[in-house]
This record gives C-alpha cells, sequence and structure tokens, in this order.
C-alpha cells in the first residue's frame, strides 16, 4: 500500500512551512517538519562539543536522542530529550549546524529512518529536501517548491525582523546562495525535485493559491 504522505521540497525560503501547515490543517493529517529534525541535532552537537564530522559520535548522539514533536494550541512544538529547543532551533546559527550534519550519511540514515516511521503511523504532510527523492520515494504527490533567491531572501529578513533579529537583505541573499549550493551540490540526497514531482514557483503566487492548487491535486488523487 502506498504511504499517504503528501511530500514538500525544496530550499530554504521557498514557502515550504506555510504551504505544508496550511495543506495539514486543511486535510487533518500530521505534519513534519524534516528540516527541525536535522536543527535539532546539529544544536545537540554544538551543545555537546560534538564535531559535526565525526560520524561516531554522531551516530551515538542519534541513537540516545529522543526527538519528537507536539502540536499544542499555539502551533507545533519540537521536543528534543523532553526540552522544548522550537525557539532555539530556528536561529541562524542552527540552521548553519543542520546543512553540515545533514551531510553526514549517519545522520541522515537515522534521520530518514525515524521519518518513514512518523509517515507510516498516519496520513502525513512532511517538508523537507529529500522526502519525495529518498524518504518516501512512492508518495502519491509529490510538490517541489521554488522562489527567486531575492525573494527567499526577503522572507528570511521579514521573518528574522519578526523575531526581533534584524538582517541585512544583501547578506542573507548571499547566505541562502551558499546553503543552497552546500545542499544541492552535496553526494548523499542532494536537493533535486523527484522525477514526478510538481514544480511550482511561489514567487508572484501567494500561500493561498499554491495550497488551493495541491489540495485540488490531492483530491484528484484520493489521498485524504
Ligand atoms: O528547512 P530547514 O532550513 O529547516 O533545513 C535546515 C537544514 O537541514 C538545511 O540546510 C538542509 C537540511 N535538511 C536536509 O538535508 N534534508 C531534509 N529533509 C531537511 C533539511
Amino acid at each position: 500500500m502506498k504511504p499517504r504522505v503528501i511530500a514538500v521540497d525544496g530550499p530554504a525560503g521557498a514557502g515550504k512551512s506555510t504551504v505544508s501547515r496550511r495543506l495539514a490543517r486543511e486535510l487533518g493529517f500530521q505534519y513534519v517538519d524534516t528540516g527541525a529534525m536535522y536543527r535539532v541535532v546539529g544544536l545537540v552537537a554544538h551543545r555537546e562539543g560534538v564535531s559535526f564530522e565525526d560520524s561516531q559520535a554522531l551516530e551515538k548522539l542519534c541513537d540516545s536522542l529522543d526527538l519528537r514533536f507536539e502540536e499544542r494550541d499555539d502551533g507545533l512544538h519540537t521536543l528534543a530529550n523532553g526540552h522544548d529547543v522550537s525557539h532555539e532551533i530556528r536561529s541562524a546559527e542552527a540552521g548553519d549546524y543542520a546543512s553540515k550534519v545533514s551531510v553526514m550519511p549517519i545522520v541522515r540514515e537515522r534521520l530518514v529512518a525515524l521519518q518513514r516511521s512518523m509517515g507510516e503511523a498516519r496520513p502525513t504532510v512532511m517538508e523537507g529536501r529529500d522526502i519525495g527523492t529518498a524518504v518516501f520515494p512512492d508518495a502519491p504527490l509529490k510538490i517541489f517548491l521554488g522562489a527567486s533567491v531575492d525573494e527567499r531572501a526577503r522572507r528570511r529578513c521579514a521573518d528574522l525582523a519578526d523575531r526581533g533579529d534584524p538582517a541585512d537583505q544583501d547578506e542573507v541573499a548571499r547566505q541562502i546562495a551558499e546553503r543552497d549550493a552546500r545542499d544541492s551540490q552535496r553526494a548523499h540526497s542532494p536537493l533535486r525535485p523527484a522525477q514526478d514531482a510538481l514544480t511550482v514557483d511561489t514567487t508572484d503566487e501567494p500561500a493561498d493559491a499554491v495550497v488551493a492548487r495541491i489540495l485540488a491535486l490531492a483530491i484528484e488523487r484520493e489521498i485524504p
């Protein structure tokens, strides 16, 4: 049987979280943010002084990590070993740590196994970079979201300003381009659309319209 998973992949700032959360809410599906999982591993490794390149230590860290999501009235919370890290994992540093640990095959192997068990347990909207290509290659609906680097930098700056952490848009655009290059050139599960993914450019299309389009497709494919 095919998993009831809608895969939403794409680079940072393409609108994955907004679109995936709304889709999950509309469909009554679980929402899984796999980027948050890499962020948690990066953050815990940093805190425990584990090198991002030490495969054995990262394996131990992953195996002893209790990583879970909890839906609460005020949104989705990310818990690492019982501690709520939802806020800390959103920092620019945690994003950088995540990008570094995510190139390590052992980390991907452990997190992919966890992602599969989450997606097999309940109907799910799962967002990430490799959901349609590696985690659930037989997902019945795969979406690849994209947007121009400038638009993605604009969104990221608006998010940072909301957090009381304003940033220079040109510098953010440079970081995004660098992160894209690292994510799409890595040997293991690089960022790329699955062959059967629907590619959606969100530069000028509002999230509501994107969600409506995907919902229509989900219904057409009898996923809900
Ligand atoms: O989506 P995000 O910014 O929270 O992701 C943080 C980092 O994690 C990003 O640099 C790439 C990595 N990542 C990944 O390699 N595979 C995923 N499925 C999700 C995220």
